[in-house]
């Protein structure tokens, strides 16, 4: 292969489940890419609230993790190795992922990755707002798409308007010809709004359950959230949610459909979504950048769960 592979790497890993001192920035070796897989070398990656649940353990029986493993699941960089069985990328090649959650992720300077979670990086966004891009938009993507079956003329409610899942979804739905409802905060209002939201509804000052009648409510929150969306949906209706698997008995005494969706890799799904973002149909909005040193501030400020849009770390 080539010289990359004797190299360390600086990387954030975690060497036992806990808090945001567990982190620890630390060398270690370059991967070997597999025949069928690339090495990536990471000029960004993006930081989601899955990094610190995973920190934390919450997702140890979900998820076969062996420790240390390096954090984060969504990067941006170029192609600096393929394996031999791939044809269709090439060295230098401009990249971006969410890449196997069940695998060592971003939080590093190169990573190895499956030619089939790869796609080209829009070309309009630099690799910071390219690296904010593909987790939270596949998500709702395939959550919308996918599970919820979005169509023309749909009354949609989207929770937490305002996260990194929340812009994506308001604005796939309007793609999509539905009427989007969503929450916030009083702050992130207008914002909303110019994402193409229709109707704003701050959590702290209003009822969201006064709604009735709606076609489909994507669930980024769980808890008393989803226990109160369930009488905002019509009869034959549809629930998704990302944040906890709904009661299947509720879902029939409401006479609704309910699904929980998880991410997935998918590199047709990150292809089309370049190609909105390239037309100006879909936009990416970045709360705040660190560097790989500051992990810690990023993850803290991600546990705040108030962020608008994306936290993202530079890597190079
Ligand atoms: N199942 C899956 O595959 C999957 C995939 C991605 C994410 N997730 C999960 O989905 C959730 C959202 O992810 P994310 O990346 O969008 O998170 P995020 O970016 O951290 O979300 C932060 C946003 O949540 C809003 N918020 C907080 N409390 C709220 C409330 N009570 N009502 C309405 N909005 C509220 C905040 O808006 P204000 O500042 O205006 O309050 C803030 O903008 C996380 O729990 C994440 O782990 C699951």
């Amino acid at each position: 292969m080539n010289h990359v592979n004797q190299e360390q790497m600086r990387a954030v890993q975690i060497h036992s489940y806990g808090g945001a001192e567990q982190l620890q920035l630390t060398n270690t070796k370059v991967p070997v890419p597999a025949e069928d897989e690339v090495l990536v070398k990471i000029h960004a990656a993006g930081v989601n609230p899955i990094d610190w649940k995973v920190r934390e353990g919450y997702l140890a029986e979900l998820l076969p993790h062996r420790l240390p493993l390096t954090l984060g699941w969504d990067f941006a960089g170029q192609v600096v190795s393929v394996g031999k069985n791939v044809k269709q990328w090439s060295v230098g090649d401009a990249v971006y992922s969410h890449p196997n959650l069940s695998k060592n992720g971003t939080y590093a300077e190169y990573i190895t990755v499956s030619a089939d979670e790869i796609a080209a990086k829009p070309k309009t966004l630099n690799w910071q707002e390219s690296a904010a891009v593909p987790l939270v938009t596949l998500t709702a993507w395939q959550a919308l798409n996918e599970i919820g079956k979005i169509k023309t003329g749909d009354r949609v409610l989207i929770h937490a308007g305002a996260g990194g899942v929340g812009n994506a979804a308001i604005q796939l739905a309007k793609q999509a010809g539905a009427t989007v409802y969503t929450t916030s905060s009083s702050k992130n209002i207008d914002f909303l709004k110019s994402l193409g939201a229709d109707e704003v509804i701050d959590y702290m000052q209003e009822d969201f359950s006064k709604l009735n009648g709606l076609d489909l409510i994507f669930d980024t929150m769980g808890g008393d959230v989803l226990e109160k969306s369930w009488s905002t949906l019509k009869k034959g209706g549809n629930l998704v949610s990302i944040a906890e698997i709904p009661n299947d008995e509720l879902a029939i005494k409401h006479d609704v459909k309910a699904n929980f969706c998880f991410v997935q890799p998918n590199s047709g799904h990150l292809s089309e979504i370049a190609s909105l973002i390239d037309s100006g149909s879909l936009k990416v909005e970045i709360d705040s950048v660190y560097q790989l040193d500051d992990v810690v501030k990023a993850h803290k400020k991600s546990e705040s769960s108030h962020t608008r849009g994306k936290i993202v770390l530079q890597i190079r």
